[in-house]
Protein backbone atom coordinates (compact mmCIF):
# COMPACT_ATOMS: atom_id res chain seq x y z
CA UNK A 1 0.00 0.00 0.00
CA UNK A 2 3.02 1.98 0.28
CA UNK A 3 2.75 5.72 1.92
CA UNK A 4 -0.68 6.19 2.60
CA UNK A 5 -0.50 8.30 5.52
CA UNK A 6 1.50 11.01 3.26
CA UNK A 7 -1.84 11.68 1.54
CA UNK A 8 -3.39 11.54 4.65
CA UNK A 9 -1.40 14.35 5.76
CA UNK A 10 -2.12 15.99 2.54
CA UNK A 11 -5.48 16.16 3.23
CA UNK A 12 -5.40 17.24 6.42
CA UNK A 13 -3.16 20.24 5.62
CA UNK A 14 -5.85 20.93 2.56
CA UNK A 15 -8.75 20.95 4.84
CA UNK A 16 -7.08 23.64 7.06
CA UNK A 17 -6.35 25.42 3.86
CA UNK A 18 -10.13 25.44 2.71
CA UNK A 19 -11.13 26.78 6.06
CA UNK A 20 -9.29 30.00 5.38
CA UNK A 21 -9.93 29.93 1.63
CA UNK A 22 -13.21 27.58 0.84
CA UNK A 23 -12.93 26.18 -2.28
CA UNK A 24 -15.10 27.48 -5.63
CA UNK A 25 -17.61 24.60 -4.87
CA UNK A 26 -19.23 23.03 -1.98
CA UNK A 27 -19.04 19.66 -3.96
CA UNK A 28 -17.68 19.14 -7.69
CA UNK A 29 -19.59 16.50 -9.97
CA UNK A 30 -19.91 15.65 -13.38
CA UNK A 31 -23.22 15.56 -15.31
CA UNK A 32 -23.85 11.98 -13.60
CA UNK A 33 -23.43 13.38 -10.27
CA UNK A 34 -20.32 11.29 -9.36
CA UNK A 35 -18.65 12.70 -6.91
CA UNK A 36 -15.21 14.54 -8.20
CA UNK A 37 -12.05 14.14 -5.86
CA UNK A 38 -9.91 17.02 -5.47
CA UNK A 39 -6.94 14.77 -7.04
CA UNK A 40 -6.73 11.59 -8.35
CA UNK A 41 -3.28 9.11 -6.94
CA UNK A 42 -2.05 5.46 -7.55
CA UNK A 43 -3.28 2.99 -5.33
CA UNK A 44 0.38 2.42 -4.41
CA UNK A 45 2.26 5.58 -2.89
CA UNK A 46 5.87 4.54 -2.75
CA UNK A 47 9.13 6.98 -2.51
CA UNK A 48 9.35 7.27 -6.56
CA UNK A 49 5.70 8.73 -6.62
CA UNK A 50 6.59 11.23 -3.93
CA UNK A 51 10.05 12.11 -5.23
CA UNK A 52 8.94 12.52 -9.09
CA UNK A 53 4.95 13.64 -9.04
CA UNK A 54 3.89 14.26 -5.17
CA UNK A 55 0.94 16.15 -3.91
CA UNK A 56 -0.33 19.96 -5.19
CA UNK A 57 1.21 22.07 -3.26
CA UNK A 58 3.80 19.68 -2.20
CA UNK A 59 7.23 19.83 -3.35
CA UNK A 60 8.26 19.14 -6.34
CA UNK A 61 5.04 20.58 -7.14
CA UNK A 62 4.72 18.86 -10.64
CA UNK A 63 0.74 18.70 -9.82
CA UNK A 64 0.26 22.31 -9.40
CA UNK A 65 2.18 25.14 -7.00
CA UNK A 66 -1.26 24.92 -4.83
CA UNK A 67 -3.16 22.63 -2.83
CA UNK A 68 -6.45 23.55 -4.08
CA UNK A 69 -5.80 24.81 -7.83
CA UNK A 70 -8.50 25.79 -9.65
CA UNK A 71 -10.72 24.62 -7.18
CA UNK A 72 -9.94 27.45 -4.91
CA UNK A 73 -9.88 29.91 -7.61
CA UNK A 74 -9.40 29.64 -11.07
CA UNK A 75 -6.35 30.81 -13.12
CA UNK A 76 -6.33 35.09 -13.95
CA UNK A 77 -7.75 35.69 -17.19
CA UNK A 78 -5.09 38.07 -18.11
CA UNK A 79 -5.58 39.44 -21.71
CA UNK A 80 -2.48 41.68 -23.25
CA UNK A 81 -3.81 45.27 -24.56
CA UNK A 82 -2.83 48.50 -25.42
CA UNK A 83 -2.50 50.64 -28.61
CA UNK A 84 -2.48 53.96 -29.47
CA UNK A 85 -2.81 57.03 -26.68
CA UNK A 86 -3.40 56.32 -22.68
CA UNK A 87 -7.28 57.15 -22.90
CA UNK A 88 -7.68 54.08 -25.86
CA UNK A 89 -6.12 51.48 -24.25
CA UNK A 90 -7.35 52.80 -20.89
CA UNK A 91 -10.87 51.99 -22.30
CA UNK A 92 -10.25 48.38 -24.11
CA UNK A 93 -8.86 47.66 -20.04
CA UNK A 94 -12.31 48.76 -18.54
CA UNK A 95 -13.93 46.83 -21.75
CA UNK A 96 -12.05 43.47 -20.93
CA UNK A 97 -12.37 43.46 -17.37
CA UNK A 98 -16.28 44.49 -18.04
CA UNK A 99 -16.50 41.34 -19.77
CA UNK A 100 -14.80 39.70 -16.63
CA UNK A 101 -10.76 39.11 -17.47
CA UNK A 102 -9.68 39.12 -14.07
CA UNK A 103 -6.01 40.69 -14.24
CA UNK A 104 -4.44 43.42 -16.63
CA UNK A 105 -1.66 43.22 -18.79
CA UNK A 106 -0.24 46.46 -20.65
CA UNK A 107 1.34 46.32 -24.27
CA UNK A 108 3.25 49.41 -24.44
CA UNK A 109 4.52 50.83 -27.88
CA UNK A 110 8.13 50.38 -28.97
CA UNK A 111 9.80 53.79 -28.37
CA UNK A 112 8.51 53.09 -24.57
CA UNK A 113 10.14 49.71 -24.74
CA UNK A 114 13.04 50.85 -25.87
CA UNK A 115 13.10 54.03 -24.02
CA UNK A 116 12.34 56.76 -26.19
CA UNK A 117 9.77 59.59 -26.03
CA UNK A 118 7.08 59.80 -28.67
CA UNK A 119 8.59 63.22 -30.19
CA UNK A 120 12.11 61.28 -30.97
CA UNK A 121 13.14 60.57 -34.34
CA UNK A 122 13.75 57.37 -33.01
CA UNK A 123 10.01 56.90 -32.70
CA UNK A 124 8.58 57.97 -35.85
CA UNK A 125 6.15 55.78 -37.42
CA UNK A 126 5.97 53.79 -34.03
CA UNK A 127 4.21 55.70 -31.79
CA UNK A 128 1.18 53.64 -29.99
CA UNK A 129 1.75 50.83 -33.06
CA UNK A 130 2.41 47.54 -31.48
CA UNK A 131 1.21 48.85 -27.99
CA UNK A 132 0.11 52.12 -25.76
CA UNK A 133 2.68 55.11 -25.66
CA UNK A 134 3.78 56.35 -22.24
CA UNK A 135 6.12 58.69 -22.60
CA UNK A 136 5.77 60.51 -18.26
CA UNK A 137 3.54 59.86 -15.08
CA UNK A 138 0.44 61.67 -16.96
CA UNK A 139 -0.03 58.90 -19.42
CA UNK A 140 0.07 56.51 -16.34
CA UNK A 141 -2.25 57.99 -14.88
CA UNK A 142 -4.69 58.26 -17.70
CA UNK A 143 -3.63 54.77 -18.66
CA UNK A 144 -5.16 53.64 -14.73
CA UNK A 145 -7.89 56.78 -15.11
CA UNK A 146 -11.20 55.07 -13.07
CA UNK A 147 -9.01 51.92 -12.25
CA UNK A 148 -8.34 51.33 -8.51
CA UNK A 149 -4.96 49.65 -8.26
CA UNK A 150 -5.84 47.84 -5.12
CA UNK A 151 -8.70 46.09 -7.02
CA UNK A 152 -6.44 44.25 -9.78
CA UNK A 153 -2.80 43.09 -10.41
CA UNK A 154 -1.21 44.34 -13.43
CA UNK A 155 1.40 42.84 -15.58
CA UNK A 156 3.90 44.82 -17.74
CA UNK A 157 5.77 43.97 -20.17
CA UNK A 158 8.50 45.63 -19.95
CA UNK A 159 12.40 44.87 -20.15
CA UNK A 160 15.27 47.55 -20.45
CA UNK A 161 13.40 50.69 -18.88
CA UNK A 162 11.39 48.45 -16.47
CA UNK A 163 12.31 50.40 -13.84
CA UNK A 164 10.92 53.25 -15.06
CA UNK A 165 7.60 51.71 -15.67
CA UNK A 166 7.70 50.20 -12.26
CA UNK A 167 8.54 54.10 -11.15
CA UNK A 168 5.37 55.10 -12.92
CA UNK A 169 3.02 52.37 -11.18
CA UNK A 170 3.87 52.90 -7.58
CA UNK A 171 3.35 56.91 -8.12
CA UNK A 172 0.42 56.81 -9.84
CA UNK A 173 -1.12 53.88 -6.98
CA UNK A 174 0.03 56.46 -4.50
CA UNK A 175 -2.13 59.64 -6.11
CA UNK A 176 -4.54 56.65 -5.97
CA UNK A 177 -4.49 56.12 -1.83
CA UNK A 178 -2.63 53.19 -2.64
CA UNK A 179 -0.09 52.30 -0.11
CA UNK A 180 3.06 50.80 -2.62
CA UNK A 181 3.25 47.74 -0.03
CA UNK A 182 -0.64 46.71 -1.31
CA UNK A 183 0.06 46.89 -4.91
CA UNK A 184 -0.09 43.64 -7.29
CA UNK A 185 1.13 42.75 -10.38
CA UNK A 186 4.35 42.27 -12.62
CA UNK A 187 7.02 43.34 -13.71
CA UNK A 188 8.40 41.38 -17.04
CA UNK A 189 12.08 42.80 -16.55
CA UNK A 190 13.63 40.48 -18.43
CA UNK A 191 16.60 41.14 -20.82
CA UNK A 192 18.29 37.75 -21.51
CA UNK A 193 15.60 36.50 -23.64
CA UNK A 194 15.42 39.92 -25.01
CA UNK A 195 18.89 39.68 -25.93
CA UNK A 196 18.36 36.03 -27.50
CA UNK A 197 14.97 36.37 -28.78
CA UNK A 198 12.53 39.69 -28.27
CA UNK A 199 15.63 42.55 -29.12
CA UNK A 200 13.91 45.37 -26.95
CA UNK A 201 17.10 46.03 -24.96
CA UNK A 202 19.10 49.36 -24.53
CA UNK A 203 22.01 48.91 -22.17
CA UNK A 204 24.96 46.07 -21.90
CA UNK A 205 24.16 42.90 -19.72
CA UNK A 206 26.24 44.17 -16.84
CA UNK A 207 24.41 47.37 -16.48
CA UNK A 208 21.01 45.65 -17.21
CA UNK A 209 21.44 43.27 -14.85
CA UNK A 210 22.46 45.69 -12.00
CA UNK A 211 18.75 47.50 -12.82
CA UNK A 212 17.27 44.08 -12.16
CA UNK A 213 18.50 43.29 -9.12
CA UNK A 214 18.06 46.70 -8.00
CA UNK A 215 14.57 46.00 -8.64
CA UNK A 216 14.88 42.80 -6.98
CA UNK A 217 16.29 44.84 -3.88
CA UNK A 218 13.73 47.60 -4.22
CA UNK A 219 10.71 45.36 -4.49
CA UNK A 220 11.79 43.22 -1.79
CA UNK A 221 11.73 45.79 1.01
CA UNK A 222 8.70 47.85 -0.55
CA UNK A 223 6.21 46.18 -2.57
CA UNK A 224 5.99 43.03 -0.98
CA UNK A 225 3.39 41.84 -3.08
CA UNK A 226 4.70 42.99 -6.62
CA UNK A 227 6.28 40.09 -9.08
CA UNK A 228 9.88 41.47 -9.53
CA UNK A 229 10.48 39.76 -12.82
CA UNK A 230 8.80 37.22 -15.19
CA UNK A 231 11.20 35.31 -16.88
CA UNK A 232 10.21 34.35 -20.29
CA UNK A 233 10.42 31.08 -22.32
CA UNK A 234 7.32 32.55 -24.61
CA UNK A 235 9.63 34.72 -27.29
CA UNK A 236 12.09 32.49 -27.17
CA UNK A 237 9.43 30.03 -28.47
CA UNK A 238 7.90 32.45 -31.00
CA UNK A 239 11.61 32.69 -32.44
CA UNK A 240 10.97 28.97 -33.11
CA UNK A 241 13.12 27.03 -30.35
CA UNK A 242 12.07 23.80 -29.01
CA UNK A 243 10.08 23.09 -26.38
CA UNK A 244 12.59 21.34 -24.93
CA UNK A 245 14.53 25.12 -25.42
CA UNK A 246 11.97 26.95 -23.75
CA UNK A 247 12.17 24.93 -21.22
CA UNK A 248 16.50 25.04 -20.94
CA UNK A 249 17.20 28.28 -21.95
CA UNK A 250 14.28 29.84 -19.55
CA UNK A 251 15.30 28.09 -16.40
CA UNK A 252 19.03 28.97 -17.20
CA UNK A 253 18.34 32.69 -17.44
CA UNK A 254 17.06 32.23 -14.54
CA UNK A 255 19.62 30.57 -12.82
CA UNK A 256 21.74 33.47 -14.08
CA UNK A 257 19.00 35.92 -12.62
CA UNK A 258 19.00 34.06 -8.96
CA UNK A 259 23.04 34.28 -9.19
CA UNK A 260 23.30 38.28 -9.94
CA UNK A 261 20.96 38.64 -7.16
CA UNK A 262 22.86 36.15 -4.69
CA UNK A 263 26.06 38.62 -5.98
CA UNK A 264 24.47 41.99 -5.21
CA UNK A 265 24.16 39.87 -1.81
CA UNK A 266 20.67 39.72 -1.79
CA UNK A 267 18.90 36.81 0.34
CA UNK A 268 17.77 33.75 -1.49
CA UNK A 269 14.37 33.07 0.39
CA UNK A 270 13.87 36.76 0.18
CA UNK A 271 13.43 37.86 -2.98
CA UNK A 272 12.75 34.23 -5.10
CA UNK A 273 9.74 34.05 -3.54
CA UNK A 274 8.55 37.02 -6.09
CA UNK A 275 10.26 35.18 -9.13
CA UNK A 276 7.50 34.55 -11.71
CA UNK A 277 7.69 32.69 -15.19
CA UNK A 278 5.74 33.07 -18.48
CA UNK A 279 5.88 30.06 -21.31
CA UNK A 280 4.09 29.97 -24.11
CA UNK A 281 1.12 27.58 -24.90
CA UNK A 282 2.12 25.83 -28.44
CA UNK A 283 0.95 23.12 -30.32
CA UNK A 284 1.71 20.09 -29.56
CA UNK A 285 -0.97 19.41 -26.56
CA UNK A 286 0.53 16.87 -24.58
CA UNK A 287 3.90 18.17 -25.24
CA UNK A 288 3.09 21.15 -23.67
CA UNK A 289 1.55 19.97 -20.69
CA UNK A 290 4.08 17.96 -19.56
CA UNK A 291 6.60 21.01 -20.47
CA UNK A 292 4.55 23.10 -17.60
CA UNK A 293 4.99 19.77 -15.06
CA UNK A 294 8.47 19.35 -15.97
CA UNK A 295 9.44 22.82 -15.42
CA UNK A 296 7.66 22.81 -11.28
CA UNK A 297 9.97 20.12 -10.51
CA UNK A 298 12.89 21.53 -11.99
CA UNK A 299 12.41 24.68 -10.83
CA UNK A 300 11.73 22.67 -7.54
CA UNK A 301 14.71 20.63 -7.14
CA UNK A 302 17.47 23.73 -8.37
CA UNK A 303 15.66 26.17 -6.26
CA UNK A 304 16.47 23.30 -3.35
CA UNK A 305 19.43 21.55 -3.87
CA UNK A 306 21.63 24.29 -5.73
CA UNK A 307 20.60 26.92 -4.21
CA UNK A 308 19.78 25.71 -0.90
CA UNK A 309 16.82 27.98 -0.71
CA UNK A 310 14.24 26.69 2.87
CA UNK A 311 10.95 28.94 1.85
CA UNK A 312 8.54 26.67 -0.45
CA UNK A 313 7.48 29.64 -1.53
CA UNK A 314 11.21 29.94 -3.53
CA UNK A 315 10.57 26.43 -4.88
CA UNK A 316 7.44 27.20 -6.26
CA UNK A 317 7.32 27.78 -10.02
CA UNK A 318 4.42 30.29 -10.73
CA UNK A 319 3.71 30.97 -14.37
CA UNK A 320 1.30 32.87 -16.59
CA UNK A 321 1.22 31.78 -20.31
CA UNK A 322 0.07 33.38 -23.85
CA UNK A 323 -0.88 30.93 -26.00
CA UNK A 324 1.01 31.00 -29.59
CA UNK A 325 0.79 33.66 -31.40
CA UNK A 326 3.49 32.27 -33.96
CA UNK A 327 0.54 29.45 -34.73
CA UNK A 328 -1.93 32.02 -35.44
CA UNK A 329 -2.55 31.85 -39.94
CA UNK A 330 -3.42 34.78 -41.77
CA UNK A 331 -5.50 32.51 -43.84
CA UNK A 332 -8.78 31.44 -42.55
CA UNK A 333 -8.66 33.40 -39.58
CA UNK A 334 -11.50 31.79 -37.86
CA UNK A 335 -9.26 28.72 -38.00
CA UNK A 336 -7.16 30.42 -35.40
CA UNK A 337 -9.97 30.25 -32.44
CA UNK A 338 -10.05 26.21 -32.68
CA UNK A 339 -5.49 26.63 -32.35
CA UNK A 340 -6.19 29.19 -29.56
CA UNK A 341 -9.25 26.63 -27.32
CA UNK A 342 -6.48 23.72 -27.87
CA UNK A 343 -3.49 25.64 -26.37
CA UNK A 344 -5.81 27.18 -23.58
CA UNK A 345 -7.32 23.92 -22.38
CA UNK A 346 -3.09 22.63 -22.48
CA UNK A 347 -2.29 25.60 -20.52
CA UNK A 348 -4.98 24.65 -18.10
CA UNK A 349 -4.13 21.06 -18.07
CA UNK A 350 -0.65 22.30 -17.83
CA UNK A 351 -1.35 24.02 -14.29
CA UNK A 352 -0.84 27.69 -15.48
CA UNK A 353 -1.68 30.61 -12.79
CA UNK A 354 -2.50 33.28 -15.14
CA UNK A 355 -3.65 32.92 -19.33
CA UNK A 356 -3.71 35.63 -22.38
CA UNK A 357 -5.60 33.98 -24.92
CA UNK A 358 -4.85 35.30 -28.43
CA UNK A 359 -7.61 36.66 -30.75
CA UNK A 360 -8.33 35.51 -34.18
CA UNK A 361 -7.32 38.06 -36.25
CA UNK A 362 -3.72 38.79 -34.39
CA UNK A 363 -1.79 37.64 -37.30
CA UNK A 364 -3.25 40.71 -39.22
CA UNK A 365 -3.74 43.40 -36.75
CA UNK A 366 -4.15 44.05 -33.15
CA UNK A 367 -7.36 42.56 -32.31
CA UNK A 368 -10.67 44.02 -32.63
CA UNK A 369 -12.82 44.32 -29.87
CA UNK A 370 -15.23 41.31 -31.16
CA UNK A 371 -12.10 39.23 -31.63
CA UNK A 372 -10.49 40.14 -28.37
CA UNK A 373 -13.80 39.19 -26.26
CA UNK A 374 -13.94 35.67 -28.06
CA UNK A 375 -10.18 35.20 -27.19
CA UNK A 376 -11.55 36.21 -23.56
CA UNK A 377 -14.46 34.03 -23.70
CA UNK A 378 -12.57 30.86 -24.89
CA UNK A 379 -10.76 30.73 -21.41
CA UNK A 380 -14.31 31.66 -19.63
CA UNK A 381 -15.65 28.45 -21.58
CA UNK A 382 -12.89 26.36 -20.61
CA UNK A 383 -12.96 27.49 -17.07
CA UNK A 384 -16.44 26.91 -16.52
CA UNK A 385 -17.78 24.53 -18.44
CA UNK A 386 -15.73 21.42 -19.35
CA UNK A 387 -14.92 20.19 -15.75
CA UNK A 388 -11.03 20.51 -16.44
CA UNK A 389 -11.02 23.07 -13.49
CA UNK A 390 -12.31 20.75 -11.12
CA UNK A 391 -9.83 18.15 -10.19
CA UNK A 392 -6.04 18.96 -10.10
CA UNK A 393 -3.78 17.82 -13.03
CA UNK A 394 -6.30 15.36 -14.29
CA UNK A 395 -3.35 14.17 -16.89
CA UNK A 396 -1.42 13.10 -14.19
CA UNK A 397 -0.15 9.40 -13.80
CA UNK A 398 -1.03 9.09 -17.67
CA UNK A 399 1.75 7.01 -19.14
CA UNK A 400 2.69 9.22 -21.92
CA UNK A 401 2.55 12.26 -19.74
CA UNK A 402 4.62 11.00 -17.37
CA UNK A 403 6.67 9.69 -20.09
CA UNK A 404 7.46 12.84 -21.41
CA UNK A 405 7.63 14.94 -18.39
CA UNK A 406 10.47 12.52 -17.36
CA UNK A 407 12.32 13.12 -21.31
CA UNK A 408 11.70 16.91 -21.41
CA UNK A 409 13.09 17.44 -17.67
CA UNK A 410 15.78 15.05 -19.13
CA UNK A 411 17.01 16.96 -22.06
CA UNK A 412 16.52 20.79 -20.58
CA UNK A 413 18.87 18.89 -17.92
CA UNK A 414 21.31 18.58 -20.75
CA UNK A 415 20.71 22.02 -21.88
CA UNK A 416 21.44 23.71 -19.00
CA UNK A 417 24.47 21.51 -17.57
CA UNK A 418 25.91 22.41 -21.29
CA UNK A 419 24.77 26.20 -21.03
CA UNK A 420 26.54 26.48 -17.62
CA UNK A 421 29.98 24.99 -18.88
CA UNK A 422 30.12 27.56 -20.91
CA UNK A 423 29.78 30.18 -17.97
CA UNK A 424 26.30 30.29 -17.66
CA UNK A 425 23.47 31.89 -19.73
CA UNK A 426 24.93 35.72 -19.79
CA UNK A 427 27.93 34.04 -21.68
CA UNK A 428 26.38 31.48 -23.78
CA UNK A 429 24.32 34.98 -24.88
CA UNK A 430 27.46 36.87 -25.71
CA UNK A 431 28.46 33.53 -27.19
CA UNK A 432 25.20 33.48 -29.47
CA UNK A 433 25.12 29.71 -28.30
CA UNK A 434 21.15 29.68 -27.52
CA UNK A 435 20.47 32.05 -30.43
CA UNK A 436 22.52 29.43 -32.71
CA UNK A 437 20.63 26.50 -31.69
CA UNK A 438 16.52 28.71 -31.88
CA UNK A 439 18.08 29.38 -35.10
CA UNK A 440 18.61 25.41 -36.39
CA UNK A 441 14.95 24.46 -34.54
CA UNK A 442 13.61 27.10 -36.10
CA UNK A 443 14.92 26.22 -39.96
CA UNK A 444 13.78 22.07 -39.45
CA UNK A 445 10.74 23.75 -38.56
CA UNK A 446 11.01 25.59 -41.70
CA UNK A 447 11.69 22.77 -43.48
CA UNK A 448 9.13 19.88 -42.35
CA UNK A 449 6.93 22.89 -43.53
CA UNK A 450 7.87 23.55 -47.03
CA UNK A 451 7.86 19.44 -47.45
CA UNK A 452 4.42 19.68 -45.98
CA UNK A 453 5.92 16.94 -43.29
CA UNK A 454 4.30 19.61 -41.04
CA UNK A 455 0.87 20.72 -41.69
CA UNK A 456 -0.59 23.81 -40.99
CA UNK A 457 -4.07 23.91 -42.01
CA UNK A 458 -5.31 26.15 -44.24
CA UNK A 459 -1.14 27.55 -45.42
CA UNK A 460 0.31 24.37 -46.91
CA UNK A 461 -2.70 21.92 -47.08
CA UNK A 462 -6.44 22.65 -47.34
CA UNK A 463 -6.30 26.34 -48.82
CA UNK A 464 -9.03 28.58 -49.89
CA UNK A 465 -8.45 30.15 -53.19
CA UNK A 466 -10.21 33.42 -52.61
CA UNK A 467 -10.09 34.47 -48.82
CA UNK A 468 -12.77 36.59 -47.51
CA UNK A 469 -11.42 39.71 -45.95
CA UNK A 470 -11.84 40.30 -42.02
CA UNK A 471 -12.88 43.05 -40.36
CA UNK A 472 -10.08 44.80 -38.49
CA UNK A 473 -8.73 47.03 -36.09
CA UNK A 474 -7.39 50.64 -37.85
CA UNK A 475 -5.41 52.50 -35.45
CA UNK A 476 -6.02 56.04 -36.18
CA UNK A 477 -2.98 58.28 -37.11
CA UNK A 478 -4.72 61.46 -35.33
CA UNK A 479 -3.46 59.79 -32.01
CA UNK A 480 0.08 60.49 -32.59
CA UNK A 481 -0.74 64.21 -33.04
CA UNK A 482 -2.38 64.04 -29.23
CA UNK A 483 -0.07 62.12 -27.77
CA UNK A 484 2.75 64.68 -29.73
CA UNK A 485 0.58 67.75 -28.23
CA UNK A 486 0.30 66.36 -24.23
CA UNK A 487 3.87 65.63 -24.26
CA UNK A 488 4.74 68.77 -25.19
CA UNK A 489 1.95 70.28 -22.54
CA UNK A 490 3.56 68.02 -19.93
CA UNK A 491 7.12 69.61 -20.34
CA UNK A 492 5.69 73.02 -20.49
CA UNK A 493 3.94 72.77 -17.11
CA UNK A 494 6.23 70.88 -15.07
CA UNK A 495 9.46 72.17 -12.66
CA UNK A 496 12.31 72.20 -14.90
CA UNK A 497 14.78 72.90 -12.17
CA UNK A 498 13.53 69.73 -10.59
CA UNK A 499 13.12 67.59 -13.81
CA UNK A 500 17.42 68.99 -13.60
CA UNK A 501 18.21 68.38 -10.24
CA UNK A 502 16.41 64.72 -10.37
CA UNK A 503 18.23 63.82 -13.47
CA UNK A 504 21.63 64.96 -12.00
CA UNK A 505 21.13 62.79 -8.82
CA UNK A 506 20.17 59.48 -11.25
CA UNK A 507 23.02 59.92 -13.21
CA UNK A 508 25.20 60.43 -9.81
CA UNK A 509 24.15 57.32 -8.45
CA UNK A 510 24.21 55.50 -12.00
CA UNK A 511 27.42 55.72 -12.04
CA UNK A 512 27.86 54.55 -8.18
CA UNK A 513 26.58 51.87 -6.89
CA UNK A 514 23.48 52.77 -4.79
CA UNK A 515 19.91 51.29 -5.52
CA UNK A 516 18.61 53.29 -8.45
CA UNK A 517 15.22 53.00 -7.83
CA UNK A 518 14.43 55.60 -5.34
CA UNK A 519 15.90 58.41 -7.97
CA UNK A 520 13.95 56.63 -10.57
CA UNK A 521 10.83 57.44 -8.38
CA UNK A 522 11.94 60.96 -7.66
CA UNK A 523 12.00 61.95 -11.35
CA UNK A 524 9.25 60.49 -12.47
CA UNK A 525 7.23 62.21 -9.85
CA UNK A 526 8.48 65.70 -11.23
CA UNK A 527 6.97 64.25 -14.76
CA UNK A 528 10.20 63.68 -16.41
CA UNK A 529 9.69 61.71 -19.68
CA UNK A 530 10.99 58.05 -20.15
CA UNK A 531 13.23 59.37 -22.79
CA UNK A 532 14.81 61.59 -20.71
CA UNK A 533 15.95 59.18 -17.70
CA UNK A 534 16.87 56.43 -20.16
CA UNK A 535 19.18 59.13 -21.63
CA UNK A 536 20.90 59.87 -18.63
CA UNK A 537 21.58 56.30 -17.88
CA UNK A 538 22.47 55.84 -21.60
CA UNK A 539 24.95 58.43 -21.24
CA UNK A 540 26.65 56.39 -17.46
CA UNK A 541 26.10 52.59 -19.39
CA UNK A 542 26.17 53.00 -22.99
CA UNK A 543 23.78 50.78 -25.29
CA UNK A 544 24.67 47.42 -26.27
N1 LIG B 1 -5.36 28.86 -3.14
C1 LIG B 1 -4.91 29.88 -2.39
N2 LIG B 1 -4.49 31.06 -2.88
C2 LIG B 1 -4.52 31.20 -4.20
C3 LIG B 1 -4.97 30.18 -5.07
C4 LIG B 1 -5.41 28.97 -4.46
N3 LIG B 1 -5.88 27.96 -5.20
N4 LIG B 1 -4.88 30.62 -6.33
C5 LIG B 1 -4.38 31.86 -6.26
N5 LIG B 1 -4.19 32.23 -4.99
C6 LIG B 1 -3.69 33.52 -4.51
C7 LIG B 1 -2.22 33.61 -4.74
O1 LIG B 1 -1.53 33.20 -3.60
C8 LIG B 1 -1.98 35.05 -5.06
O2 LIG B 1 -1.72 35.76 -3.87
P1 LIG B 1 -0.19 36.10 -3.50
O3 LIG B 1 0.33 36.98 -4.63
O4 LIG B 1 -0.26 36.79 -2.21
O5 LIG B 1 0.50 34.78 -3.48
C9 LIG B 1 -3.29 35.54 -5.64
O6 LIG B 1 -4.29 34.56 -5.31
C10 LIG B 1 -3.17 35.65 -7.15
O7 LIG B 1 -2.88 34.37 -7.64
P2 LIG B 1 -1.60 34.12 -8.59
O8 LIG B 1 -0.41 34.80 -8.04
O9 LIG B 1 -1.52 32.68 -8.83
O10 LIG B 1 -2.07 34.80 -9.96
P3 LIG B 1 -1.59 36.17 -10.59
O11 LIG B 1 -2.29 36.27 -11.87
O12 LIG B 1 -1.73 37.28 -9.62
O13 LIG B 1 -0.01 35.97 -10.82
C11 LIG B 1 1.90 35.17 -11.97
C12 LIG B 1 0.41 35.04 -11.79
C13 LIG B 1 2.35 34.24 -13.09
C14 LIG B 1 2.61 34.82 -10.66
C15 LIG B 1 2.24 36.64 -12.32
O14 LIG B 1 3.63 36.79 -12.53
C16 LIG B 1 1.53 37.15 -13.54
O15 LIG B 1 0.40 37.59 -13.47
N6 LIG B 1 2.20 37.11 -14.71
C17 LIG B 1 1.58 37.66 -15.91
C18 LIG B 1 2.64 37.99 -16.92
C19 LIG B 1 2.00 38.47 -18.20
O16 LIG B 1 0.81 38.68 -18.28
N7 LIG B 1 2.84 38.65 -19.24
C20 LIG B 1 2.35 39.08 -20.51
C21 LIG B 1 3.51 39.19 -21.44
S1 LIG B 1 2.97 39.57 -23.05
C22 LIG B 1 4.42 39.31 -23.94
O17 LIG B 1 5.52 39.49 -23.47
C23 LIG B 1 4.26 38.78 -25.32
C24 LIG B 1 4.33 39.93 -26.26
O18 LIG B 1 5.69 40.30 -26.42
C25 LIG B 1 3.74 39.49 -27.59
Amino acid sequence: MGDRQSFEKWKERTEEEIKKRPERKEKFLTSSSIEIDPVYIPDNIDKRYLDNIGFPGDFPYTRGVRRTMYRGRFWTMRQYAGFGSAKETNKRFKYLLEQGQTGLSVAFDLPTQIGYDSDDPMSLGEVGKVGVAIDSLEDMEILFNGISLDEVSTSMTINAPAAVLLAMYIVVAEKQGVPKEKIQGTIQNDILKEYIARGTYIFPPKPSMRLITDIFAYCTENTPKFNTISISGYHIREAGSTAVQELAFTLSNAIAYVDSALEAGLDIDNFAPRLAFFFNGHNQFFEEIAKFRAARRMWANIMRDKYGAKNAKSMQLRFHTQVAGSTLTAQQPDNNIVRVAIQALAAALGGTQSLHTNAKDEALALPTEDSARIALRTQQIIANETGVADTIDPLGGSYYIEFLTDELEKKAYEYIEEIEKRGGAVAAVEQQYMQKEIQRAAYETQKRQEKQEEIVVGVNKYQLDDEPQPELLRVDDSLVDDQLARLQGTRANRNEEKVKAALTQLKTAAEGTENLMPFIIEAVKQYTTIGEICHTLREVFGEY
